[in-house]
C-alpha cells in the first residue's frame, strides 16, 4: 500500500481503484475517510474488515453534488431540503429514508441512509471521477482516534487500504454533524463540524434522539466508548491543579499547565473553539505517541464546535 500526494494523476488512479472495487483513504474537510464504491456490496464489506467495525454500524455515502446526493433518498422533508441548500458542500450528514439503489450493507439493514457532500476539492474530484457515491467511515480502527492526516491513517490501518491519498491536514478536524428528521423536525444524532446553532437557524429547534426501546439505538454508531486514545483519558475542569507526573499528559484548552508532563498540547491559545476542534485529534494522536498512561483533558465550553469536542472527549473517557 502506498501513500501518494493528491494530484490530477493520483486522483484519476484512485477513482479507477474505487471503480474496480478497491479501497482508498482520502481527505475530507472533517477527517480522512476510508472509501469504497458505495453501490458495490463486496467493496463495502472490505471497509468493515479493514476497520474491524461491527456490521450493525452503517456507513455514510459521499456525493459530489446535492442533486446527485438527493437521488440516494426516497423522501426529503422540507427542513432537510433547506439544510442541503444552505450547508452542502460541508460538514453536515443527513439521515433520511433510503432509495432502492442503496445496498443493505451500507445501511446495516436500516430503512434510512446517511449522506453528505464534503467540502474538500480532492474528495469532490475523486467522487466525480469515480462516477458513483463513495461509502466512507472515518479511516481509523473501530473505536480509536479519528485521522486528520494521511500519517494518522497509515499509523492505524497500515496496509489495509489499497491507496492513501495525502491531501494535507483536514481543516475542520472533527466529523460531520449528523441530523435526521422525525415528523418534519430536525433531530441531532451526532454533534460535529457544523454547529447546532447554525442548523437551528435554518431548520428550527432540534430535539434529542428518542429512546427507541430497542436494542439498536437510533444512531447505531454513537456508542458510549469511542474515539479513544491508547491512554486512559480523564476530563478535568480548566485550571484545576493536577499534579504533573512522568506518565501523565495534559490536553489544555487555551493555557499551558505548569510543571513537567510526558506531553502537553494546547488546543487554541486564543480560546477559539473552531481552532480547538481542528487541533483536537492531532493533539490526541501526539499525546498517544508520548506513551503517557493517562491524559488529562480540560473541559471546553459546550457551545458551537465545543459541543462536538466535548462529545468526543466524553466518549474517549468512557470505560
Ligand atoms: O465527517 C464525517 O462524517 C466522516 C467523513 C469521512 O465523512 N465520516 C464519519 O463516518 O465520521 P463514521 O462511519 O465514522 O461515522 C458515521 C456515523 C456512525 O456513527 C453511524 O452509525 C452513523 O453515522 N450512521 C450512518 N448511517 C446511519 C443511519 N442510517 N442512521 C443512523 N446513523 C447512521
Ligand atoms: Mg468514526
Amino acid at each position: 500500500m502506498r501513500t501518494v500526494k493528491a494530484s490530477t494523476a493520483s486522483l484519476k488512479k484512485a477513482a479507477a481503484l474505487i471503480r474496480a472495487g478497491g479501497i482508498v483513504a482520502f481527505p475530507t474537510e472533517t477527517v480522512y475517510g476510508l472509501g469504497a464504491d458505495g453501490l458495490n456490496p463486496q467493496a463495502c464489506a472490505r471497509i468493515f474488515e479493514i476497520k474491524g467495525r461491527p456490521r450493525f454500524d452503517p456507513l455514510i455515502l459521499h456525493e459530489c453534488t446535492a442533486a446527485r446526493a438527493k437521488k440516494l433518498f426516497s423522501k426529503i422533508p422540507a427542513g432537510a431540503e433547506k439544510l442541503m441548500k444552505k450547508f452542502w458542500p460541508g460538514p453536515l450528514t443527513l439521515v433520511l429514508p433510503k432509495s432502492r439503489s442503496v445496498p443493505e450493507i451500507v445501511t446495516s439493514g436500516l430503512p434510512t441512509v446517511a449522506v453528505r457532500v464534503p467540502a474538500n476539492a480532492h474528495a469532490l474530484a475523486l467522487i466525480k471521477a469515480a462516477g458513483r457515491p463513495i461509502a466512507a467511515p472515518s479511516a481509523n480502527r473501530f473505536g480509536r482516534l479519528s485521522p486528520t492526516t494521511a500519517a494518522h491513517v497509515k499509523k492505524q490501518l497500515g496496509d489495509g487500504p489499497d491507496l492513501i491519498l495525502d491531501g494535507g491536514a483536514t481543516h475542520i478536524g472533527v466529523e460531520s454533524t449528523i441530523i435526521t428528521f422525525t415528523r418534519g423536525k430536525p433531530v441531532l444524532l451526532r454533534p460535529g463540524g457544523l454547529p447546532l446553532e447554525e442548523i437551528e437557524k435554518i431548520a428550527g429547534p432540534a430535539c434529542k434522539p428518542e429512546k427507541t426501546g430497542k436494542k439498536r439505538p437510533l444512531a447505531p454508531g454513537c456508542l458510549k466508548k469511542h474515539y479513544s486514545p491508547e491512554a486512559r483519558l480523564v476530563i478535568i475542569e480548566p485550571g484545576v491543579a493536577i499534579k504533573p507526573a512522568a506518565k501523565a499528559a495534559y490536553l489544555a484548552f487555551s493555557r499551558k499547565p505548569a510543571g513537567t508532563w510526558a506531553g502537553v498540547q494546547v488546543l487554541s491559545r486564543g480560546g477559539d473553539l473552531r481552532e480547538a476542534a481542528a487541533n483536537l485529534f492531532s493533539a490526541l494522536h501526539k499525546l498517544e505517541n508520548s506513551r503517557a498512561r493517562v491524559i488529562y483533558a480540560e473541559r471546553v465550553p459546550a457551545k458551537g464546535l465545543g459541543r462536538a469536542i466535548m462529545d468526543r472527549l466524553r466518549r474517549a473517557s468512557a470505560v
